[in-house]
């Protein structure tokens, strides 16, 4: 027995418990880096309503080596991704697994999450770093798949709630956007919810803006993808100076608590806006107190919020670093030191809270 344990008294049995739950953690961890190699080397899709493959028929499928593919199996099925078959040594995506894994129109589409995970641990060393000095990290200094995983993380959730569920909550907005209204988008990274707005109507003029140029780059080539390109344009700008006015609707999605001075982003939405317009703030899910948070969700938006949204804030000025676990009173907070005199919460999902401020 160790002194740590005569001293403290431990209870043994629960010591292995928190060791053997260690165990799935860490196969949970590594299994973020194998479930964005199954997604990139095509293995989800090829296994997608196949039936049950063996390992050499999912090799050549995917142009992959079979030694490689045979262990990459062995692990998802040891973590329920896949069945096992030990009959015939073959293996099977269940058609649950197939949708979550593989199909980028289902609400459920896992891999962006997966593929953000990875890039927030690839550049993990940096944050271990900034911790001891306080300095921040911003979006712009990340790895690629940060914030291609970011876009394919968050479009799901976009695509499934944002026209039949956020914009009509607000108070006359729809009905602007259907008659014709000028879109503010800010912070829109790729611009998956600038275009799809833009898809949805028509009469609508949106801008997209970003403090991050690379993000602005690919988001002109997914509106030109889009066909979208004569009511979408995108700019590079922190919010808190970006110079357009009068707007009918400002939309932030999973930003606010990004940025350094949000209060200042606040005031110049509050300036940029129509007397009689609308702010849309989209923010994670989470409520107003720490224990309130202490469940999966808030588990992994802490996480997050500790490897990339706190640094994001902190690498800016002001560095108010509200986190991504911020909940409704701080944010209600920003709005109002913003000169917003109405604020309420107008949806949720298990993921997303989202509000509206007027002036
Ligand atoms: C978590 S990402 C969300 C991106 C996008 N809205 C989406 O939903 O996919 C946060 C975004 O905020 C942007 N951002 C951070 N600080 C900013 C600032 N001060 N002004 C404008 N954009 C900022 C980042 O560049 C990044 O694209």
């Amino acid at each position: 027995m160790s002194t740590i344990e005569q001293a403290a008294a431990v209870d043994g049995d629960k010591l292995m418990q928190f060791v053997f739950r260690a165990v799935d953690e860490v196969g949970a961890t590594l299994n973020t880096a194998l479930v964005v190699m199954g997604d990139r080397l095509g293995l989800y899709r090829a296994l997608a309503g196949a039936g049950p493959l063996s390992p050499a028929d999912l090799a050549e499928r995917t142009g992959t080596a079979e030694r490689y593919v045979r262990e990459w199996l062995n692990a998802q099925a040891a973590g329920g991704y896949v069945d096992y078959d030990p009959d015939s040594g073959r293996y099977a995506l269940p058609p649950e697994q197939a949708v979550a894994l593989t199909d980028p129109d289902s609400p459920a589409y896992l891999p962006g999450f997966f593929q953000i995970a990875l890039g927030s641990v690839l550049d993990s060393p940096k944050i271990v770093e900034a911790a001891g000095s306080g300095a921040g990290l911003g979006w712009h200094q990340h790895v690629h798949d940060v914030h291609e995983g970011c876009e394919r993380f968050f479009r799901p959730g976009y695509n499934a709630n944002l026209t039949s569920g956020w914009l009509p909550a607000l108070d006359g907005v729809v009905a602007k956007l259907e008659r014709g209204a000028r879109v503010a988008d800010i912070g829109c990274g790729y611009g998956a919810s600038t275009i799809l707005m833009a898809q949805a109507y028509p009469n609508s003029a949106f801008v997209g803006s970003d403090y991050h140029a690379g993000s602005i780059e690919t988001a002109r080539s997914r509106a030109q993808e889009a066909g979208v390109t004569g009511r979408v344009s995108f700019e590079t700008a922190p919010a808190a100076v970006y110079s357009g006015k009068d707007y009918d609707l400002v939309t932030m999605f999973d930003c606010l608590h990004d940025m350094g001075d949000p209060v200042g982003a606040a005031r110049n939405v509050r300036r940029m806006l129509t007397p009689d317009g609308t702010w849309m703030i989209v923010e994670p899910h989470a409520g107003d107190r720490v224990e309130e948070n202490l469940n999966p969700v808030g588990r992994a938006y802490y996480a997050f919020s500790t490897l990339l949204c706190t640094p994001a804030s902190l690498s800016q000025d002001v560095g108010l670093a509200l986190g991504a676990q911020a909940g409704e009173a701080r944010i209600r907070d920003v709005v109002t030191a913003g000169g917003f005199t109405r604020f309420r919460r107008v949806a949720e999902t298990p993921f997303n809270l989202v509000f509206e401020a007027r002036p």
